[in-house]
């Protein structure tokens, strides 16, 4: 019987280069642990309590607070999405209303689900041709916090999977000054701030909250992630409360270890690795520099992705974002041809991209590795066509009930032509990354089916709650 355990170890020695999570690359020979067995405990005598941590564990989660320069640090072991979901909690109350980002992932939906919140969004700009979120402003924030006195939290996400980096500091001082906490996603940013040549981390900007996954973009286990508290808008017991409901009262003192080495590795020779990564990505930049058909944001020819744009404030050199649109190409067809011809995996694809995640643990032959596979293709495509000079919003759709109260009701099942009109039960997304286009409580529109049907056509991965055929969606059955 071949169980999991051997399609991993298999999969392990087939040779493909990991251009995805986690952030330790697989590189056995660099981060390695004893066999998991022994080390494998619970709170026994000595080894301190994660929901009431004194000794050894309160040690460590003080490490990691000094290190990202929060006033306090909670381990998680349940990945970004349990710290998302005690983090929204411990802001609000039952039926809230709440600034979001419509870019947030779906674990910020989960949350606003759990305590019936009433969401009002903040829209980014998309970035020509690649379709991807540009960055919430300032601006943005301020008129909505203006026009919606009763908000009880912002919550952004930055950066996003594609790296882009919003005004945190602009908008945690706007948040303030309505008195409303601010809350990051800083999921994919657990290195940002830690080095020159990357931008600033949101605590560090003044967010209230930041969570960050630590497997994502650092050499640490996958699950390993991070929830900091800052400033005095939100207080600790609030937060413990909640990671008392959200996080395993059994948490593994494995993957804790794994954030508290990933810590003490970067207290003690990030400086040196940063700056190694630093110049492997500068020398991938330049052997990319003749890309034709391919377009890398933010990077090369295009100019689309450069800060100051579509409200991004900074863009996360450690992401890769692999535009396709001149080449005929769509995301999908581009990682699979990335798989098959060079045993390179990548993290994505989206409809007009895919996206190449690489950490400091990325060598100079793994980046070389990727920037020939890209030559090559490049070279097999058709000659670029000129970027769109804006690309269309995706339409917002109306809201009328809130997630919960929509999720309450009786549903049925109709094709996605018939559903026209009609109030969702459930979300769809495109997968990954996790930006939810429709959710429940919200009318589906014309202009919204048929981009819908555009992305399934082009073999974006879309997904409903149901896991059910894409050109079909679930409504309130009375509405
Ligand atoms: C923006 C964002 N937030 C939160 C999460 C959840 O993180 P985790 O997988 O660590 O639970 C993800 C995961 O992809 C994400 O992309």
């Amino acid at each position: 019987m071949e169980t999991l355990y051997d399609k991993l170890r298999q999969y392990r020695d087939a040779g493909v280069c990991p251009m995805h999570m986690p952030g330790h690359k697989r590189d056995t020979a660099r981060w390695q642990m004893e066999n998991p067995y022994g080390l494998d405990i619970t709170e026994i005598d000595g080894f301190d309590n994660l929901h009431d941590a004194r000794g050894v564990l309160r040690e460590a989660m003080d490490r990691a607070a000094r290190l990202w320069g929060a006033e306090q640090t909670w381990f998680l072991v349940n990945g970004s999405s349990c710290g998302v979901l005690a983090a929204v909690a411990a802001c609000t109350r039952w039926g809230d209303e709440v600034l979001v980002a419509r870019n947030s992932h779906r674990s910020l939906y989960n949350a606003l689900y759990q305590n019936n919140l009433r969401p009002r969004y903040l829209c980014p700009e998309l970035i020509p041709g690649f379709g991807a979120a540009g960055g919430v402003t300032a601006r943005q924030v301020e008129e909505a916090l203006r026009t919606h006195s009763n908000v009880k939290l912002v919550a952004i996400t930055s950066p996003t999977y594609e790296g882009v980096v919003s005004d945190v500091k602009e908008i945690a001082i706007t948040a303030h000054r309505h008195g409303v906490p601010l809350l990051v996603d800083e999921a994919h940013g657990a290195h940002l701030g830690l080095a020159a040549g990357f931008p600033a981390g949101a605590v560090r900007s003044g967010a209230d909250l930041v969570v960050q996954s630590v497997h994502k973009t650092l050499p640490s286990l996958t699950q390993t992630a991070l929830l900091h508290r800052c400033g005095t808008l939100v207080s600790a017991a609030a937060v413990e409360r909640q990671l008392s409901i959200y996080e395993s009262s059994s948490p593994s003192y494995v993957l804790m270890a794994a954030i508290d080495r990933c810590a003490a590795f970067l207290e003690e020779n990030g400086e040196q690795a940063f700056a190694l990564y630093r110049e492997n990505l500068r020398r991938f930049d330049e052997q990319t520099a003749s890309l034709r058909a391919l377009c890398l944001l933010g990077r090369g020819r295009e100019a689309e992705g450069r800060p100051g744009r579509h409200g991004i404030h900074a863009l996360d050199p450690s992401k890769l974002v692999i535009g396709a649109f001149g080449s005929g190409l769509t995301g999908p067809a581009l990682m699979e041809r990335l798989r098959r011809e060079d045993k390179i995996e990548l993290e994505m694809a989206a409809r007009t991209y895919a996206i190449a995640m690489t950490s400091l643990c990325d060598t100079r032959e793994s980046l070389d590795r990727l920037a020939s596979a890209l030559l090559r293709l490049d070279a097999s495509l058709a000659p670029p066509r000129a970027l769109p000079a804006a690309e269309p919003a995706l339409p917002l759709p109306e809201r009328v009930l809130t997630l919960r109260e929509a999720e309450e009701r009786r549903g049925r099942v109709l094709p996605l032509r018939e559903a026209v009109g009609r109030i969702s039960r459930e979300t769809v997304f495109a997968y990954p990354p996790g930006i939810p286009l429709i959710v429940p409580g919200e009318r589906l529109s014309a202009e919204l089916a048929d981009h819908l049907r555009l992305l399934a056509a082009s073999g974006v991965a879309l997904d409903n709650t149901r896991h059910g055929p894409a050109d079909t969606l679930e409504v309130l059955a009375e509405s």
